[in-house]
């Protein structure tokens, strides 16, 4: 069902702080940071050779990730996401699996454009979910 692994989200306080990181020490290819009202979040990308990762802010009131840095102050691992060439199909076969889907389950155009699930972490090793049509 799951394709590539395409990419590694970490929520952080400090989005900019993060991306020094990246850029100054790692060495890493790193974008400007981009505000993304709608998902509640600001974003840079940080380009590997065979992945992405994500470092993800809180935007706004009620940001989808403030929760998640209220019990992780110092950020950290947020959410997978793999590919998926099909998502309601996806959506379908998790569910007869007993597979959570969260939200009512109707894709949602993410970050990127393309349409997007999240799947609950207690099915999935504690890791929250992302699937993403490409
Ligand atoms: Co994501």
């Amino acid at each position: 069902m799951i394709g590539r692994l395409n990419h590694v989200a970490i929520a952080v306080r400090d989005v900019d702080k993060a991306a020094a990181v990246y850029r100054d020490i790692l060495g890493a290819n790193v974008s400007a940071a981009i505000a993304q009202p709608d998902h509640g979040v600001t974003t840079v990308f940080v380009t590997l050779p065979n992945t992405k990762i994500e470092l993800l802010e809180p935007l706004g009131e009620g940001s989808p990730i403030a929760k998640f840095l209220e019990r992780n102050p110092d950020g950290g691992l947020h959410h997978l996401c793999y590919e998926v060439s099909d998502i309601c199909a996806a959506r379908d076969a998790l569910r007869m699996a007993g597979m959570r889907v969260l939200g009512d389950g109707e894709p949602k155009t993410g970050a990127h454009g393309k349409p997007v699930l999240f799947l609950h972490p207690k099915d999935f090793a504690g890791t929250l979910v992302e699937l993403e049509q490409v």
